[in-house]
């Protein structure tokens, strides 16, 4: 039997909401499966700093680092909960974690599943096919546009500083100006572009069916980007059996919305990765459905793509799901890290369980045309797992 050591922070808003969602899900994994999870919740974030005048408490850094299996978190950012750099409070607790931990591939799957529908001009269509579109986008998480920002957040986390890159003038520029680099560095992009076709190999077994790892950049504009695909030619050399192919980010921006039937993986540098699954989300009915995981070397983090929507907060309206499929991302990387047949086990059934939830479809949350709450749909998702958890593993 295997146990885990998950940490757990819920964040602000709606991300503390869909985390009680979640924790009602590995309550039922924790009773009912062979797995065994020892959880540590730690409260952190803008509201949190408002409170308390820290983003975390001392020391939560090193736990993540230290003491943790498995990382999950709900999600960070509150109104007017600044640093007194002008940066968002709650930093500390997500991009500290991503840059200090080195979580360099962050993956954000699209998956479509049958009975949701997407809601355009306010209305509610089927217009992508559930049988057509499964494909992940994986975002470099370590450099790029978010370096600066990333780093500043990664040594806060350990309590030192970051002296800012001094750059004192543009040329041709008067005035007040502001800027953020954006390097790219050969070995931050030859792991995660690594990690991409190890994904699209790992895709072939698994579906039996031929992948393709698609590198998107701005190549033909930008050094960083032509670096970034130059390192892709080279690796790819190493993966002869996966089919490649590039785009440039706007086309492929079009691309994704009117032929996501032709993509399997794609690998995009760190802001264009962001901007492209918010996009993305749309295919999976909305940002409530686009679960996340953050995955390094030596550890790994799971959270749902959106934010923590202080609009909705309070209300117990949102969708749980994002964060519930992170759950499962945690439990299918377990299981992949660890060779652990169980936590894979647990994925499927924690998938499948998503999947009837949604085909029996009376309970969906506003996003998804319904009126049900979140707990509504946490506890119909336990539910589920629960009957088969209990078929799956009783002896008879
Ligand atoms: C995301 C979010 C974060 C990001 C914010 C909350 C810092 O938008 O995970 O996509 O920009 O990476
Ligand atoms: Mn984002």
């Amino acid at each position: 039997m295997s146990s885990y050591r998950v940490t757990v922070l819920p964040g602000d808003g709606t991300g503390k909401e869909v985390m009680l969602e979640s924790m009602k899900i590995l309550d039922i994994f924790n009773k009912f499966s062979p797995l065994s999870f020892d959880i540590t919740q730690i409260p952190c974030g803008g509201e949190h700093y408002l409170d308390t005048g820290e983003e975390w408490p001392q020391g939560s850094f090193e736990f993540c680092r230290d003491e943790s299996d498995a990382i999950l978190l709900g999600a960070i950012g509150w109104p007017n909960a600044k640093l007194p750099n002008g940066d968002n409070a709650g930093g500390q607790c997500i991009l500290g974690l991503r840059s200090g931990l080195d979580l360099y591939a962050n993956i954000r799957p699209v998956k479509l599943y049958e009975g949701i529908r997407h809601k355009v001009h306010g209305q509610f269509n089927d217009i992508w096919n559930p049988e057509l579109v499964d494909l992940v986008l994986i975002r470099e998480n370590t450099e790029g546009l978010y370096h600066s920002l990333l780093r500043r957040s990664a040594r806060a986390a350990i309590g030192k500083k970051d002296p800012p890159l001094e750059i004192n003038s543009f040329p041709g520029l008067e005035g007040e100006v502001a800027w953020d680099p954006r390097p790219i560095s050969r070995s931050g992009s030859e792991r995660v572009i690594r990690f991409g076709f190890e994904l699209a190999k790992r895709r072939e077994s698994s579906f039996g069916k031929t992948q393709k790892l698609t590198c998107v950049d701005k190549s033909n504009v930008l050094r960083g980007c032509r670096l970034f695909r130059k390192i892709f030619d080279e690796i790819s050399e190493d993966y002869p059996e996966i089919q490649t192919s590039k785009a440039f980010i706007d086309a492929f921006t079009m691309w994704l919305v009117r032929d996501p039937e032709d993509l399997d993986v794609v690998v995009l540098p760190n802001m264009f990765g962001d901007i492209a699954t918010d996009l993305a989300s749309v295919l999976q009915g909305g940002l409530g459905m686009a679960a996340s995981a953050n995955i390094g070397d030596n550890h790994m983090l799971f959270e749902p793509v959106h934010g923590s929507s202080p609009k909705y907060a309070g209300k117990g309206v949102v969708n749980p799901i994002a964060a519930i499929s992170s759950l499962q991302l945690m439990f299918e990387y377990l299981g992949v890290r660890n060779n652990d047949s169980n936590a894979t086990q647990c994925s499927i059934i924690l998938d499948s369980a998503i999947s009837s939830h949604l085909s029996i479809g009376k309970l969906m949350t506003y996003d998804l045309g319904g009126n049900a709450s979140t707990s509504d749909v946490g506890d119909s998702i336990s539910q589920i797992c629960k009957e088969s958890l209990i078929s799956h593993y009783s002896v008879d």
